[in-house]
């Protein structure tokens, strides 16, 4: 009876570690793809970018609204301008902060979109 008593024990030791290790790290975010060095992307901040802020921001970030102002005729101006951006550098940029995984406009836009924003930055914030 002792034995079986401790085989039951050692049982639900083996359960338990492996409901442990099955663990999934929701923090693993997609890391958005970027064409490799040397090679222009094609990225365009009036055809690519402007559109998600149009659909999903400025309900919001408005003239007038929140800073910064995303509407088409200003988003520019207002990211460079206010230093949401740092070109070439998204993981420094507050606007790439903010809407990546955890940030606090994440549930505002896809993964997608934020991977867009993501490659603008890496690209240079170019007015194109
Ligand atoms: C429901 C309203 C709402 C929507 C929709 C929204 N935001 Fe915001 N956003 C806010 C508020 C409120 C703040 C905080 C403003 C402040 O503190 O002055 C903010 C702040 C920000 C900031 C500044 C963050 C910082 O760290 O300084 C950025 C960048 C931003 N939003 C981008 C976006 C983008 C891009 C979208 C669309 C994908 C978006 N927001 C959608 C309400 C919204």
């Amino acid at each position: 009876m002792k034995n079986l008593s401790l085989r039951i024990l050692l049982l639900m030791g083996v359960i338990l570690t492996l409901f442990a290790s099955c663990e999934y790290d929701f923090n693993v975010y997609p890391q958005p793809v970027v064409p490799p060095v040397g090679t222009e992307d094609t990225i365009s901040f009036a055809q690519d970018i402007v559109p998600i802020f149009t659909d999903k921001c400025i309900s919001c970030h408005k003239t007038g609204g929140f800073a910064p102002d995303l509407t088409a005729a200003n988003a520019y101006s207002a990211l460079t301008s206010g230093n949401y951006v740092v070109a070439k550098n998204p993981d420094e940029s507050d606007l790439y902060k903010s809407l990546k995984a955890g940030g606090s406009m994440s549930s505002y836009i896809t993964v997608d979109e934020t991977a867009l924003i993501y490659r603008w930055i890496y690209a240079g914030v170019k007015n194109n």
